[in-house]
């Protein structure tokens, strides 16, 4: 994982511009002026990384560029932050995100010393409940109606992981 460069904005869009990718995203899918205004913003992020932290999410084997998180603390400057994820398509059902989420995990609370990260998912989107619960996140409840997304109000599910259980079940 690194941070993201203005040149990264073709293998961004690759995904950004799915709709299967951005189907439960409140964005999306981007066009091409999107995607480089989207990496533009991560990347500047990078330099001054206080309300979010963004990493390019790249394959060991060639480095290339398959997916995105980002932990957001900018609703939650008192040690909270949300995490938001997407991945090409090509490289799902691979255990990629939840290797990449249990990263963003560690040094959210390690060196961030964040004291809760959560994430929010629609109840429809399986993988993505999939991911947090791989990573160690407890699932703790559904809100009804709680996002406007692709012209609809959604429900999401809740999960989160705290500082302290995170650091006991380090142990
Ligand atoms: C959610 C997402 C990041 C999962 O990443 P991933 O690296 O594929 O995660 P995993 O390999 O651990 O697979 C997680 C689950 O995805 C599902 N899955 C795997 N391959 C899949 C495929 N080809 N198509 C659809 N779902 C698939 C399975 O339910 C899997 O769970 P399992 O391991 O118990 O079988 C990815 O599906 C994605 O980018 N989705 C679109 C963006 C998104 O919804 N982001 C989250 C916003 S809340």
């Amino acid at each position: 994982m690194r941070p993201f460069r203005d040149d990264d904005w073709c293998d961004v869009h690759a995904y950004a511009s799915d709709p299967v990718v951005t189907q439960f995203l409140n964005f999306g899918p981007l066009s091409e002026d999107q995607s480089q205004a989207l990496v533009r913003n991560l990347a500047a992020s990078a330099q001054s990384p206080q309300a979010s932290y963004s990493f390019a999410i790249t394959t060991l084997a060639d480095g290339a560029l398959i997916g995105g998180c980002s932990l957001y603390r900018a609703g939650a400057p008192d040690g909270r932050a949300e995490l938001l994820y997407l991945l090409n398509r090509q490289y799902w059902g691979c255990g990629y995100m939840p290797e990449a989420i249990r990263g963003l995990l560690n040094f959210g609370f390690l060196e961030l010393d964040l004291h809760r990260i959560f994430g929010h998912c629609d109840p429809e989107n399986t993988a993505s409940a999939r991911v947090m619960e791989k990573a160690g996140m407890a699932r703790e409840g559904l809100l009804r109606q709680e996002r406007w997304v692709k012209n609809q109000w959604s429900d999401v599910i809740v999960y989160a992981a705290l500082a302290g259980d995170w650091n006991a079940a380090a142990l």
